[in-house]
């Protein structure tokens, strides 16, 4: 069924909210494509606030050292929480919107964390920058603190942006066809088979013979084995997981 034909009552826009440093950075990839047309569209709405303009003071400093002594410089409790509370009091729907706060120390971000976003009314961002951000305003704005790998960026903008397009995708009528979200890695606990298309020869490679049989059965198995080959070889925790039948929906 055609999510755009009769859909009774309309869908509330989805709102992404980013609090940062670089508001340049954005719309970045979020305005290309399928994503950057579904923000035209009126699906998902997207704004950014700069953390600067929350400075206390006339030279618009927003860091300062670590207590205690180290490397690097810490963003400003009071800066950050005059920007978060920007939005909360400027928008209507912050009520049910969570406020993440990326950084390579938080929770690994998962499709099912994702999935639950995708299915709320939206959220609110804020990019991390220097070493980090007083940890004090994490716990009086409760912070969601999530991580998109185990590796470190130079800022959060990236992983905003990586973490609003993998939920965007997921909203009604943004992908044209409904299985292409369904059937990829990820969604039943494994990696996504291998893909191929014409011409029927490249390079002296051929498209495996099941896959022009015409037999969907056969070619459903063949797709089964080679993702559990895949997983298996690839992802040893994933495949652990889906041999003991855990939920693949874990956090
Ligand atoms: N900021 C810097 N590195 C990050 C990461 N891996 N995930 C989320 N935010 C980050």
């Amino acid at each position: 069924m055609s999510d755009k034909s009769t859909s009774a009552a309309p869908q509330a826009v989805w709102q992404a909210s980013v609090l940062t440093l670089f508001p340049e950075a954005f719309p970045g990839v979020l305005g290309a494509s399928i994503i950057g047309g579904a923000q035209k569209s009126g699906i998902w709405a997207l704004e950014t606030v700069d953390i600067r303009d929350f400075s206390v003071n006339r030279h618009r400093t927003v860091d300062s050292p670590p207590s205690g002594g180290g490397p690097g410089m810490v963003l400003k409790p009071d800066v950050a929480a005059k920007a978060i509370d920007s939005v909360a009091s400027s928008s209507e729907s912050f009520e049910g919107r969570p406020l993440i706060y990326l950084t390579p120390r938080g929770k690994p971000l998962t499709q099912k964390r994702v999935r639950e976003l995708a299915s709320g009314p939206g959220l609110i961002v804020f990019c991390g920058r220097f070493e980090g951000l007083d940890q004090r305003v994490i716990e009086s704005r409760q912070m969601e603190e999530i991580s998109i790998g185990d590796y470190v960026l130079a800022g959060g903008e990236v992983a905003a942006q990586v973490l609003i397009e993998a939920c965007v995708r997921l909203l009604p009528g943004v992908l044209g066809d409904a299985q292409s979200a369904s059937e990829e890695s990820f969604e039943d606990g494994l990696l996504e088979y291998p893909l191929y298309t014409k011409p029927r020869e490249f390079e002296d490679r051929a498209i495996p013979e099941v896959l022009l049989s015409g037999d969907h059965k056969k070619i459903a198995t063949w797709r089964r084995q080679k993702s559990e080959e895949i997983t298996k070889a690839r992802r040893p925790d994933l495949w652990q997981a889906y041999e003991n039948g855990d939920d693949h929906e874990r956090d």
